[in-house]
C-alpha cells in the first residue's frame, strides 16, 4: 500500500487533537509521544486510516473467531499511560506486547535513559511487536515472549508495570518486581466488570492513586479463569457471559427468551450508568448479557450498552438493565431512567429483586462518584468491608468509598 506519510501525520494528529479535546488527554507526555508515534506501522493489516480512527483493532483470534490480541482503543491507552505516570529514565515493564504500539509510546516516555520490556505469552505475537516496534525504529525495546503473572526477572526491578489484558488478580510477582514507591497499572477484573487501576505498594497492601472502567480481552496462562459466553437457545444472538466458575443454562434461557418479559421501572434517574455494575455485582448471578448486532437489530433485547447490559441469572430465568429517556437536567444534558427486563420462570422475582436494589442504588450514588481500591493478600489479618469486598486467588480486593 502506497501510503502518504503526509496524511499519516494529520490523521495522527487529528486522533490526538480529538482526544484533548473530549477531556481524555489531559497530560502533554502523553500527548506528545501519541503525536510521534505512527500507530498505522504497529497495524500493517488493516488500512492506515482506521489506525487513526483510535479504534481498538483485533489482530489475532483464536479457532473459536475468539479476539486474542489487538491494538487497544487509543483511548484508554492514553487514560493508561496517564494514570501510569511514566519519568524520564524510568525502568518499565509492559505485559501483553500485542502490536507494540504502547511499548514505543512508552519508549518515547521514558526516553533514552529508560528501558522498556515488553512481553507477550503468544510467540507469534511477541514476535510481531519486535518487528512493527523495529519497523517504527524503537528497536531499544527488549520484546520477550513470556507469561506475565511471572513478571519479567530478568529485567527487575521496574519503576512501572503496565498491564494492558484484563487480570484476575494480582500475582506476587508485580509486587516483587515493583520497586519502592513505584506504579502498577492494571485492568482489574471483578465479577465480571473491569476497572484500570494505578495502584501503589504501601503498608502490606496495595492502595489505588486512581480508576477507571474500560474493557479488555482477558489474560490468559496462569493468571487466567475460564469466561463462558453461553448462547441462549443456541442460536439468537444473545449470550449471557459468566466467570469465577459461575454457570448459565443454554436451553433453559433461550426458552425463557421465547416468553414475553417482565418490564420495571425504577425510578432510578441519571446522566449515566457509572458504577452501577458495581453496585449491581453483590447479587447472587451477576453477570453480563452481551448482544450481537442483529440481535438488537431484531429487538430482540433493549440493553443500555451497544455491547449488552448488566444482568442477573439464576438456572432458569434472567433479568438484565434497560434505559428509557428522562428529560434532560438543568444543564440540558439527557437523562434517562434504568429499569429491569426479566424473562423466565423466576422473572418477576428476579425484576423487583433488581429493582430493589437500583432503588438503593439511587439513595447510595453520592458515595459512589469517590471510590477507590485496596487490595490485600490473600493471608492478611484485619481486611476491612467495603462496598465490595472480593476473594480471589492471591489477594482480597475491597473496594472502598469516601475519603
Ligand atoms: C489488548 S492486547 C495488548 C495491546 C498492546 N499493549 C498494544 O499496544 O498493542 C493483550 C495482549 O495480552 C497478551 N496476553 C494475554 N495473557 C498474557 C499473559 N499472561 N502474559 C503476557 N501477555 C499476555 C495477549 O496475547 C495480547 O497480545
Amino acid at each position: 500500500m502506497n501510503i502518504d506519510t503526509t496524511n499519516t501525520l494529520e490523521l495522527r494528529n487529528a486522533m490526538v487533537d480529538r482526544l484533548r479535546e473530549s477531556g481524555i488527554i489531559t497530560d502533554t507526555r502523553v500527548e506528545d509521544a501519541m503525536r510521534r508515534v505512527p500507530r498505522h506501522l504497529f497495524i500493517p493489516q488493516a488500512h492506515f486510516q482506521r489506525a487513526y480512527t483510535g479504534e481498538s483493532v483485533v489482530t489475532h483470534r483464536d479457532e473459536q473467531g475468539v479476539a486474542t490480541s489487538s491494538v487497544s482503543e487509543a483511548g484508554i491507552v492514553a487514560v493508561m499511560l496517564q494514570q501510569l505516570d511514566v519519568q524520564p529514565g524510568h525502568r518499565i515493564l509492559e505485559i501483553g506486547a500485542g502490536t507494540g504500539y504502547n511499548a514505543a509510546l512508552l519508549a518515547e516516555m521514558t526516553g533514552p535513559a529508560g528501558t522498556v520490556t515488553s512481553i507477550d505469552i503468544d510467540a507469534q505475537v511477541a514476535r510481531e511487536a519486535a518487528e512493527n516496534l523495529a519497523a517504527a525504529g524503537y528497536d531499544t525495546v527488549r520484546v520477550a515472549c513470556g507469561d506475565g503473572d511471572l513478571g519479567d526477572v530478568t529485567s527487575a526491578p521496574f519503576d512501572r508495570i503496565i498491564v494492558t489484558a484484563g487480570a484476575w488478580d494480582l500475582p506476587h510477582a508485580w509486587q516483587e518486581q515493583l520497586a519502592p514507591g513505584g506504579v502498577l497499572v492494571v485492568p482489574l477484573r471483578m465479577r465480571g466488570l473491569t476497572r484500570s487501576i494505578a495502584l501503589q505498594w504501601e503498608d502490606g497492601r496495595w492502595r489505588s492513586r486512581s480508576m477507571y472502567e474500560c474493557g479488555f480481552m482477558p489474560i490468559r496462562g496462569l493468571g487466567g479463569i475460564a469466561e463462558r459466553n453461553v448462547q441462549l437457545g443456541g442460536d439468537s444472538g444473545v449470550f449471557i457471559r459468566t466467570d469465577e466458575g459461575r454457570e448459565a443454562d443454554p436451553e433453559a434461557l433461550g426458552t425463557a427468551l421465547k416468553h414475553p418479559p417482565t418490564v420495571r421501572w425504577t425510578g432510578a434517574i441519571t446522566r449515566n450508568a457509572k458504577h452501577v455494575d458495581l453496585w449491581l455485582s453483590h447479587l447472587d448471578g451477576f453477570c453480563r448479557m452481551i448482544a450481537t448486532a442483529p440481535a438488537l437489530e431484531r429487538g430482540l433485547v433493549r440493553p443500555i450498552y451497544p455491547w449488552g447490559s448488566m444482568a442477573v441469572v439464576t438456572s432458569n430465568s434472567f433479568a438484565y438493565l434497560l434505559q428509557r429517556p428522562s428529560g434532560t437536567d438543568t444543564d440540558g444534558k439527557q437523562l434517562i431512567e434504568l429499569g429491569v427486563c426479566a424473562y423466565g420462570p423466576d422473572g418477576d422475582k428476579l425484576a423487583a429483586m433488581v429493582a430493589g436494589r437500583m432503588t438503593a442504588w439511587q439513595h447510595a450514588r453520592a458515595s459512589l462518584s469517590d471510590l477507590w481500591v485496596e487490595v490485600y493478600p490473600a493471608d492478611a489479618a484485619n481486611v476491612p468491608d467495603g462496598v465490595l469486598n472480593i476473594t480471589k486467588r492471591n489477594t482480597h480486593v475491597v473496594i472502598r468509598s469516601g475519603s
